[in-house]
């Protein structure tokens, strides 16, 4: 049970009996975008959809096989966005350059390393 009360899912990890995942790698980037002036802002008001077109593009020009990167409703990690989650491994992303795009797909999807400088930990938060 959680502080407030709420029942804590359980931990994750895989288990013998799933089938094998369908891609190797699957990136979600929040594209959610709130009237201006929200509170919370919104990452598509950070660029987020033109970053997503951008990697998925990219993606395919380096000829990356087994991932497969979408749009995804807020991720509730506004404030720190534009965000992105990539699961399996569920590491989060804030990215806010192609550049920045391009060194996640480089070091994360092709070579299966980290990005330190552009990763979010659960503490972090506004
Ligand atoms: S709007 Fe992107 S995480 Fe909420």
């Amino acid at each position: 049970m959680t502080a407030d009360g709420r029942a804590q899912v359980a931990e994750g990890g895989a288990s013998a009996d799933d089938p094998a995942p369908y891609f190797v790698r699957h990136v979600f980037v929040c594209t959610n975008e709130r009237a201006a002036g929200h509170p919370r802002g919104c990452c598509k008001e950070k660029g987020s959809i033109g970053l997503r077109d951008y990697m998925k593009a990219k993606a395919k020009a380096m000829g990356l096989s087994g991932i497969r990167v979408n749009s995804a409703g807020c991720l509730d990690r506004c404030e720190l966005g534009p965000t992105m989650v990539i699961y399996p491994e569920g590491v989060w992303y804030r990215v806010e350059t192609r550049q920045d795009v391009d060194e996640v797909l480089e070091a994360h999807v092709a070579r299966g390393e980290r990005v330190a400088r552009l990763m979010l930990r659960p503490e972090d938060g506004p």
